[in-house]
């Protein structure tokens, strides 16, 4: 068993293809679009204790920690919590894991809405939260502000040493495989400029304005607004559409026809039923908009808000055996079928 806060979806496929079951364990509040609370990314630390208490520390091989937590609306995890979930860990000699993607966005929040970090620099709130850990799986698409690529660390020599070598067998030496030498120096940097503070502000301001603009309008969203993105409500937004006929893709499809807009569903789609909510997210890449193109994503949402009623529920035609939302074909269903469900 693999406990994480929530896990994304690439690594809960990773997880259970080696036939191991992935746990979501994030607070009550994270999981309630509408509800602000500074921290939703928080995991449950009682729900880990007794989880660990009720299989064993030897069924919990480790547990990781989504820092900013993507599938749960790209919200923070607080240095409180790092703390009290890796007090657990040690306790039961459990090695916690950071799923590291955006570790400088979360930094920066925790700057911003944890008393006690608001003179730390995010780099110095990078490297105690880090401290807290055993080590990170990272994909320097995001925070490392490169093209391409990621890494694996670990606080364990041995451990090192035998991923080393079956990298050897799967990719290639550590310092030419997978990764040109030129994409290893794109990431160097990288996470340096990712920990810049007037970067990270602006960043975490072009996102909230995004997402209060909708918000004020009406549009539900995950409230507060995430770090790298926005995620609409789709239930809410679309009411009349049941989580069986996906209406976070429904709502996806209809940006996309409106303004070309390309954004992704979170929901039933990506976790069959078990998905809690059903999101749709409007990630922003790093250093590429102005604020015009912001305003021209607002006004296409609002123009699509305003024909929610019209939009209709989608009907799978084909699915993988596993991450099926990745090459899944979906058509939309007719409107006297969404009505039908309706009544
Ligand atoms: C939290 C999280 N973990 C893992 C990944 C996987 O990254 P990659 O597609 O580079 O393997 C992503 C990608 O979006 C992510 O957001």
């Amino acid at each position: 068993m693999v406990p994480n806060n929530t896990h994304f979806d690439t690594t809960r496929a990773n997880v259970e293809f080696v036939g191991a079951e992935a746990v979501d364990l994030v607070i009550a509040e994270g999981r309630q679009p509408s509800l602000k609370h500074p921290f939703k990314g928080n995991m449950d630390v009682a729900a880990l204790e007794s989880l660990i208490e009720k299989v064993g520390r030897e069924r919990v091989p480790l547990v990781m920690l989504t820092v900013t937590n993507n599938s749960g609306g790209g919200q923070p995890v607080s240095m409180e919590n790092v703390k009290a979930i890796s007090a657990v860990c040690r306790k039961h000699r459990i090695p916690l894991y950071f799923d590291a993607c955006r570790f400088a966005e979360n930094s920066y929040f925790i700057k911003i809405r944890e008393q006690g970090y608001e003179h730390k620099s995010p780099k110095e709130i990078a490297q105690e939260m880090f401290s807290y850990g055993d080590g990170c799986t990272m994909s320097a698409k995001k925070d490392g502000m490169a093209n391409i690529g990621g890494f694996l660390c670990t606080n364990d020599d041995l451990l090192a040493q035998q991923e080393k070598n079956l990298l050897i067998l799967t990719e290639g030496y550590p310092t030419y495989g997978g990764l040109a030498g030129r994409d290893l120096e794109a990431i160097a940097v990288g996470l340096q400029e990712a920990l810049h503070q007037d970067y990270l502000e602006y960043r975490i301001a072009s996102t909230a304005y995004l997402g209060n603009h909708i918000a004020d309008q009406g549009v539900p969203i995950v409230q507060p607004p995430g770090g790298h993105a926005v995620y609409i409500d789709a239930r809410a937004f679309l009411p009349h559409i049941p989580p069986d006929r996906f209406p976070a893709v429904a709502l996806a499809n209809e940006l996309y026809l409106e303004g070309g807009i390309r954004s992704v569903e979170i929901g039933t789609l990506m976790f069959g039923a078990s998905a809690t909510m059903d999101l749709v997210r409007l990630a922003i890449p790093r250093r590429v908009y102005t604020q015009s193109h912001i305003d021209f994503v607002v006004e296409i949402i609002l123009e699509v808000w305003k024909k929610r009623e019209q939009i209709q529920g989608m009907k799978l035609t084909y699915e993988a055996p596993f991450l099926r939302h990745f090459t899944a074909k979906l058509e939309p269903e007719p409107a006297e079928a969404t009505a039908a469900l309706r009544s």
